[in-house]
């Protein structure tokens, strides 16, 4: 990188060194392995072709996307297909420079449709493993709650996953936010934290800013995923930037949810401007439109984000993750050599 305040290009913000922190790995399954995996696995499609699949990505709000999400996800089955998955955003990934991934599986849109957590989380970690030796990528895996199912679901959900304690770095809380309030989860949270697992939240998406509050003081997160609601609320913001607490943003995915009317309006610089630690993701890249280094791009595009800005959030990606020290000083090391 050359002068740090230019509109950086986008081969630099793609080799811009960064972690993704907020990934839904089911997010990632694009309508040519949809099609793939029904044919291997002889499940019948309510779409005529791919890109009649393609044409349904038309999203107006978090609950017409769940709807498609938890449809098309119904094609992965075994091992092997998580394995693909994960390989094949893998590969995305490292194109875009990701070289430390958390990413979030939501068990119990798998469970219940009789596919084990064991087979979903041995598939993604073993293409994990694959881009640990191969890629150089750094990863954990966050086991995700439904938040619209009750809470005595999540906790079975936890008991299950604790089967697979060693590849479960934390727990998170996602799907329908309105309505679904933090709070229902306190207990299993709080059992999540004695087993020794971080934990994280969505909140703050299409749901209130309460409901941000209520993820911290009430599940103790370290991280708010999307967290934007924020802005409606100076003392929160003032809150989140005291206590150093990252939110996990992503731009095309509140744009293409409509949390947010056009990125122009994108409230990311505003929180940074007022000391709140920032990250940039994809969410479910294969709906909405990019990838993270795409993300990147279009916040470049739309709101002038700058080399300093990027290098800035790809730092706070690095630091708020929860990879080891020694990995955290090594990714920082390579940022510094990124900035030149
Ligand atoms: N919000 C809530 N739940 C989700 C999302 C999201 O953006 N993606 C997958 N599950
Ligand atoms: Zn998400």
């Amino acid at each position: 990188m050359s002068d740090s305040s230019s509109a950086p290009s986008d081969s630099a913000l793609f080799s811009l060194p960064k972690a993704e922190l907020h990934l839904h790995i089911e997010g990632t399954l694009e309508p040519d392995l949809v099609f793939e995996l029904a044919g291997r696995n002889g499940v019948s499609l309510p779409f005529a072709s791919v890109d009649d699949l393609r044409s349904k990505y038309e999203f107006s709000d978090l609950q017409s996307f769940l709807d498609l999400y938890y449809a098309t996800m119904d094609v992965l089955r075994t091992e092997d297909d998580f394995a693909e998955l994960t390989r094949r955003y893998l590969a995305k990934a490292a194109s875009q420079g990701v070289r430390h991934v958390e990413l979030f599986f939501d068990p119990q849109a798998h469970t219940t449709r009789g596919v084990r957590l064991e087979t979903v989380v041995d598939g993604i970690g073993a293409a994990l493993d694959e881009a640990e030796r191969d890629l150089d990528i750094s990863s954990g895996i966050i086991l995700s709650f439904l938040r619209d199912r009750p809470a005595e679901d999540a906790e079975a959900t936890l008991m299950a996953g604790l089967s697979r304690s060693e590849r479960i770095i934390a727990v998170g809380l996602d799907s329908a936010e309105v309505g679904n309030p933090p709070g229902l989860f306190e207990d299993v949270f709080a059992r999540a934290r004695d087993e020794g697992l971080r934990a994280v939240a969505h909140a703050g998406e299409e749901g209130p800013p309460e409901y941000i509050i209520e993820a911290l003081d009430l599940l103790q997160v370290e991280r708010i995923d999307h967290g934007i609601r924020a802005i409606e609320d100076p003392a929160l913001v003032a809150r989140l930037a005291a206590e150093s607490i990252p939110l996990t943003v992503c731009p095309l995915s509140n744009v293409r949810l409509r949390a947010v009317p056009v990125l122009a309006d994108h409230p990311i610089l505003r929180l940074d401007a007022a000391g709140v630690a920032v990250t940039v993701n994809s969410d479910d890249p294969a709906y909405f439109g990019g990838y993270v280094g795409d993300n990147f791009v279009a916040l470049r595009d739309a709101l002038g984000l700058t080399a300093d800005d990027a290098a800035r959030f790809a730092r706070t990606s690095i630091t708020a993750s929860f990879a080891s020290d020694d990995r955290k000083t090594a990714l920082l090391a390579e940022l510094d050599a990124w900035r030149g």
